[in-house]
């Protein structure tokens, strides 16, 4: 058994992009990030966002609305920043709290700042495979960590778990392109899966998105599968200062012995979503200029 290393892969891409925006002339890149509320996974992704790209030579705005923020208050300021020459990637920390549309704000973004990749427009040059927009963060990260990490999806039985706008529809759809890495031949299941096991136990490359600890078992896996674990899940333990510690979809410590290359939560996927976010970011500015 191998571990992806997120941790390395990103870094790795922060270095690339950081020595990239070295070279660009004038204003650097800069990168709105819109938090609505405290929820406190939240409140953790939004100051890494801002770390990584201050180390990138990003700059990035930090907007904090409060929780009595307005549907039309929210898309107001979604405007002011799409009108905004200064800016060229915004970000909508999802989940929006209370009564707030999310989907309304993701495609109120304007297409060409739309660096999380959540709006219809960007989503669907996924399933026309146009690469002129922007794929979202997550799935990004999971193509570019396998490419890094020698896995080829080419004729491959990818199963994705969870059917997410954010992770499981899009990583169907990068996974399935006719395109280097990928070509997969690809399974989404759900939480209306008839023997989801039978299905998981097929794949050759197992995608878990579903946002429950360890729902991915040893049962579940086929021996020498590769498996993403995409789950950032928070549970209890009381001997942590913080009180809780993180877990993913995948019960690893029963799951790993049996794959071929697996990765970890913590230091997986998350950190490839925040990579991408800034390749994405280094990406609309140098569109717009
Ligand atoms: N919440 C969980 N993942 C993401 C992401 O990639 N982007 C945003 N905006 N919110 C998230």
């Amino acid at each position: 058994m191998e571990l992806i290393s997120g941790n390395e892969i990103a870094a790795t891409i922060i270095a690339e992009l950081k020595s990239e925006v070295a070279t660009f002339k004038g204003r650097a890149p800069c990168l709105a990030l819109v938090r609505v509320g405290d929820d406190p996974a939240s409140v953790s992704y939004v100051k890494k966002k801002e770390k990584t790209a201050a180390e990138i030579g990003v700059t990035s705005r930090i907007i904090l609305p409060p929780e009595t923020i307005t549907q039309t208050e929210l898309e107001a300021l979604i405007d002011d920043l799409n009108n905004d020459a200064g800016v060229d990637g915004i970000l909508v920390q999802s989940p929006l709290p209370g009564d707030l549309n999310e989907l309304a704000v993701f495609r109120r973004v304007s297409p060409e700042k739309d660096v999380d990749g959540f709006h219809t427009l960007n989503l669907g040059k996924i399933a026309q495979e146009d690469d002129t927009g922007f794929a979202s963060c997550t799935p990004a990260g999971i193509m570019e960590m396998l490419a890094r990490s020698d896995v080829d999806l080419r004729g491959k039985h990818v199963v994705v778990v969870g059917r997410s706008l954010i992770v499981g529809k899009p990583i169907a759809l990068l996974a399935l392109q006719k395109k280097a890495g990928a070509n997969g031949t690809v399974t989404i299941c759900h939480s209306a899966t008839n023997d989801l096991p039978a299905i998981t136990r097929q794949a050759d490359v197992l995608i878990a998105a579903i946002g429950r600890p360890h729902f991915v078992t040893k049962d579940m896996v086929k021996p020498g599968a590769v498996v993403i674990d995409v789950g950032i899940n928070r549970i209890p333990d009381e001997t942590r200062k913080s009180g809780y510690r993180l877990v993913g979809d995948v019960d690893f410590d029963a799951v790993a012995p049996l794959t071929s290359k697996i990765t970890p939560v913590p230091g997986g996927v998350g950190p490839m979503t925040v990579a991408m976010l800034m390749k994405n970011t280094t990406k609309a500015y140098c569109l717009s200029q």
